[in-house]
């Protein structure tokens, strides 16, 4: 999976070595093409997830972590869904240890969470850290971008080590398989995953 990867990423090489050899203007533009897409990933990474923090605390204020959980529950798939949408992008929350199993990355997501869990190892993940390549996935041209998520004090009452039995008992019956349990701060979560096609 490593190798698939790492062919991907020497044919995004190869692609922009092409275009240097033909002619500067080609390259640049190839650059510039990048750059448009990073920047536009990453408004859409910061915006949705500010927006997800923001309804978080919002109903954790009101109804405590019961009612945020059943809003998490209900909303968050969808909310993800249409955020991207809305942005001609297709958003996925991911991590090796889902809540949801819809959030299971897939071999592409799963080699950069890797990497992440790397830095992570290394003691080099940062607030900037980030992935971002155009690469061709079945031949279609794509701008993947991935934004390292931690935990934070506030995410430890639903996915720390010492779960109230209220919240306990809310996620076992929302979530049978839960996996996003037993973190503590500083840990790496998953990403958020985004994919825009390339014109
Ligand atoms: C009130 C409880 C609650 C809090 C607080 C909370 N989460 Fe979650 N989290 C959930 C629930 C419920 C889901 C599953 C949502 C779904 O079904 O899509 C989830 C899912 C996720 C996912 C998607 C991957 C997966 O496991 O399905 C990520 C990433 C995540 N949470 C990160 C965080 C981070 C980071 C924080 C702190 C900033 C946080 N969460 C705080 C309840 C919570």
């Amino acid at each position: 999976m490593l190798k698939r990867n790492m062919r991907m990423t020497t044919m995004v090489i190869l692609l922009f070595a092409v275009a240097g050899c033909s002619s500067p203007k080609q390259s640049e533009k190839a650059q510039a093409e990048k750059e448009r897409y990073l920047k536009s990933a990453r408004t859409i990474a910061t915006g949705f997830q500010k927006q997800l923090s923001s309804i978080l605390k919002k109903h954790l204020m009101a109804g405590g972590p019961a009612e945020a959980i059943a809003v998490c529950a209900d909303t968050a798939q969808e909310l993800t869904r249409a955020f991207g949408e809305n942005r001609g992008a297709s958003i996925r929350r991911v991590t090796t240890k889902p809540r949801n199993p819809a959030d299971a990355p897939d071999e592409y997501e799963k080699a950069i969470l890797e990497k992440f869990a790397d830095l992570k190892r290394e003691g080099k993940l940062s607030s900037r850290s980030e992935y971002f390549e155009i690469v061709e996935i079945n031949g279609e041209k794509k701008a993947r971008y991935m934004k390292p998520l931690t935990i934070v004090p506030v995410c430890l009452k639903c996915h720390g080590q010492n779960l109230s039995p209220e919240v306990s008992a809310l996620l076992k019956e929302r979530y049978p398989g839960d996996k996003a349990t037993g973190y503590k701060s500083g840990d790496l979560r998953g990403a958020i995953s985004i994919s825009m096609d390339v014109e």
